[in-house]
């Protein structure tokens, strides 16, 4: 309905495609979609406690007008939750509601519960489907689309997983009112990755609206949220299992991030978002440093970053090892193919490529000289 300007994108994908329906309010509006993906009307809605706290109720209430019955789930908060432990736990728990292999779960939460729910969805019965309710703004903008599902093991973040394709992500900017402040900007991080990767003309608007999209101002949130998805769902259509190197280009900024959250333990020292922000510092830093990008695109994007609150420097997060250290870390990465990693380097902003000939003894001394002054970038 144009009343609320509610938006919808498509994610093509052949049989697998779907919806993101994005708006504000719009999750009080989707009783009938979510009714019309159902084979029977009974679905079981897997969140974490302090999303329950505050959106649990208004989704039951949205179920129960559509005539749609439901159990709940409710898990513990926080990355330790994407566990094997957590992912039994789960699954049992569907097995109990008698979940059959034709029904949907509903993921509400961050990107936690996502990642979890759609593994849990992937391999429960062989394949049942499900409906991402995103909470957070990074879940809204990233991980809520595109059918990455993942847990955690001591080993490393997101190495068991598997593709498995939500039937619908309802978008409701209205649920980020209560999140807080600090996991905003962290979201916001995975924003500024798409101007960067190819979209200068988005950047700029960001540069622009950033602010108001930050402090919940509802049209610039649904544009940045609505921007975000379109980039994100044309390139899982151009490249949905990461063979063509097209969608290897998200990972701007989180090869040098999930270094730095792997030293810090991934806890909440450093939100994964705000490992991106640095990240991607780091990301243009080095593409500066070896004459790739223009230092006015790395002065520009780090005084974007600056301006709204995110940090720049591994040392904001703590960091003080050695660059060889945090290549150690880089290795473990599951991109790491044949012994090296590739790198999403960047010509400008807007202009990111893929690197797959980069020398990680240069990462490494480029890492020395940031980490030894706390003013390079
Ligand atoms: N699948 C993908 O493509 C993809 C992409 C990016 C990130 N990820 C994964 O996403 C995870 C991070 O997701 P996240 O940042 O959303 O973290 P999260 O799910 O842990 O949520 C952050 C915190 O906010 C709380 N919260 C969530 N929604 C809220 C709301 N509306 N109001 C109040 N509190 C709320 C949660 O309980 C949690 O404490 C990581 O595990 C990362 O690996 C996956």
């Amino acid at each position: 309905m144009t009343r609320h300007a509610d938006q919808t994108v498509r994610v093509e994908l052949a049989n697998r495609s779907y919806d993101i329906s994005i708006g504000d309010g719009i999750l009080a509006r989707s009783g009938p979609a979510i009714a019309a993906l159902l084979r029977r009307p009974f679905t079981v809605i897997v969140t974490d406690s302090n999303v329950a706290s505050h959106h649990l109720a208004g989704l039951e209430a949205v179920l129960a007008t559509a005539g749609i019955t439901h159990e709940h789930i409710i898990l513990p908060p926080g990355e330790h939750t994407k566990s094997f432990a957590h992912l039994e736990q789960l699954c049992r728990a569907l097995l109990a509601h008698e979940l059959e292999r034709s029904d949907t779960i509903i993921a509400l939460g961050g990107g936690v519960i996502g990642d979890l729910v759609g593994f849990a969805a992937a391999i429960l019965k062989r394949g049942c489907n499900f409906i991402q309710i995103p909470t957070t703004l990074l879940a809204q903008v990233d991980s809520s689309v595109g059918g990455k599902t993942a847990i955690d093991t001591p080993e490393g973040k997101n190495l068991i997983g598997a593709f498995h394709q939500p039937s619908l992500v309802i978008a409701d900017t209205r649920l980020l009112e209560t999140l807080p402040s600090r996991q905003m900007r962290a979201g916001y991080a995975e924003i500024v990755k798409y101007g960067l990767i190819d979209s200068p003309g988005f950047f700029e608007w960001l540069d622009q609206h950033g602010s108001d999209l930050l402090a919940g101002e509802s049209t610039a949130l649904a544009h940045g949220v609505r921007e975000s998805c379109l980039r994100k769902a044309a390139i899982v259509t151009e490249d949905e299992r990461e063979t063509t190197g097209a969608r290897a280009l998200l990972n701007l900024g989180h090869t040098f991030g999930h270094a730095l959250e792997a030293e810090l333990g991934f806890g909440e020292t450093l939100l994964h978002g705000e490992a991106v922000a640095i990240g991607c510092a780091l990301a243009f830093g080095y593409s500066a440093h070896v004459g790739l990008c223009p230092n006015h695109d790395l002065q520009r994007l780090l005084a974007h970053l600056k301006r709204l609150g995110l940090p720049v420097h591994p040392r904001q997060a703590g960091i003080t090892c050695s660059g060889a250290r945090l290549v150690h870390h880089m290795m473990q990465d599951k991109k790491r193919s044949g012994g090296t990693l590739p790198f999403v380097l960047a010509r400008g902003i807007g202009a990111a490529y893929l690197a797959k000939d980069v020398a990680l003894e240069s990462i490494s001394a480029y890492l020395d000289q940031v980490i030894a002054s706390p003013v390079m970038l």
